[in-house]
């Protein structure tokens, strides 16, 4: 006969342990790997100075409200504003040099998750979830800075706060992991 296991081999209750673990983990870990300082870009890109003249986030992160990706703006949308403003700078010639040669922009990613966790933009700006809410004050930023401590618990976190009707749905491991 089959010997009893011990709880702590019991697969469900060491699954339940594992994610109290890395949730917990996960917060302090966390915290400590992702800085806020932003990797080097190709084009010290100003998001202040570009807010600040009243262009929406979403005029060049197109993607955000219908998809699960917002999408970074082509070097074709640069050049419609910028082969009409008349300014000098080390800056702008990297740009004029990348359309002229036909390429795009090797941009850093700077907001991601791991490839195993499915986020989709689409129901939260549906939900009216403010951009700074998740990605910090870009309108003060010049290029984008990583914001720490966006993991599981995060989600899961706002999630309960937000929508708490939906809870069964919104910490559905198949809501996020499939
Ligand atoms: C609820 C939080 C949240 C909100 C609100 C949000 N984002 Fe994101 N955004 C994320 C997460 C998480 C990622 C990383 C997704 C990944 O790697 O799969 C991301 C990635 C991005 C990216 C890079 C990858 C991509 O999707 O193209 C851009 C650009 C971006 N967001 C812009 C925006 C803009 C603009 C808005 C507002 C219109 C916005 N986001 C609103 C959480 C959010
Ligand atoms: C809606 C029009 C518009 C779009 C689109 C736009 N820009 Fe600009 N950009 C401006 C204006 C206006 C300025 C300010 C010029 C000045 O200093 O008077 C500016 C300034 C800049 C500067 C700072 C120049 C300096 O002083 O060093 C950089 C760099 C830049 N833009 C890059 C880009 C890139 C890269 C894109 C595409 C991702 C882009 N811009 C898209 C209008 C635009
Ligand atoms: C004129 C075009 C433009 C506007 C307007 C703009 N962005 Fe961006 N955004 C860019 C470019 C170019 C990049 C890539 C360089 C970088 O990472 O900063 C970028 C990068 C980002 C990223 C990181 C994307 C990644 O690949 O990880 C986020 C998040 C983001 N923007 C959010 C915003 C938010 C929020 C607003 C409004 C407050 C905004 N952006 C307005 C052009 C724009
Ligand atoms: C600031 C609050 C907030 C954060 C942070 C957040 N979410 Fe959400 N999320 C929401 C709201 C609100 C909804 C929409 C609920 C509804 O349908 O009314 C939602 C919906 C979703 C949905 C759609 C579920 C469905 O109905 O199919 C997915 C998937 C999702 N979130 C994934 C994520 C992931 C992954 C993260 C972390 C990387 C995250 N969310 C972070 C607030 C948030
Ligand atoms: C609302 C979205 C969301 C839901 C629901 C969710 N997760 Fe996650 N999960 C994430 C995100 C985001 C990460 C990656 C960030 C991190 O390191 O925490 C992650 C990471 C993980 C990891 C990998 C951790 C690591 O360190 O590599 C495992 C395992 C995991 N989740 C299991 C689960 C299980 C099991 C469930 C259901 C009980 C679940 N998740 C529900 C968003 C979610």
């Amino acid at each position: 006969m089959e010997k009893k296991k011990s709880w702590w081999q019991q697969p469900g209750l060491r699954i339940a342990g594992a994610l109290i673990l890395l949730i917990l983990l996960g917060g302090a870990v966390g915290g400590v790997y992702y800085t806020q300082t932003p990797p080097e870009q190709p084009i010290q890109f100003p998001h202040s100075l570009h807010v600040g003249i009243g262009a929406k986030c979403q005029y060049c992160h197109t993607g955000a409200a219908t998809g699960p990706t917002a999408g970074l703006p082509s070097p074709s949308k640069c050049w419609g504003c910028h082969q009409q403003v008349q300014v000098k700078s080390p800056e702008l010639d990297k740009l004029a040099a990348f359309v002229k040669a036909g390429n795009s922009i090797p941009w850093v990613p700077v907001a991601i998750q791991p490839d195993f966790v499915h986020f989709n933009h689409r129901p939260h700006i549906a939900a009216g979830v403010a951009c700074e809410t998740c990605h910090g004050d870009v309108s003060k930023m010049t290029v984008a800075e990583p914001q720490s401590g966006q993991n599981m618990g995060w989600c899961l976190d706002c999630h309960k706060r937000m929508a708490p009707e939906k809870w069964a749905r919104l910490s559905d491991c198949a809501t996020c992991h499939y």
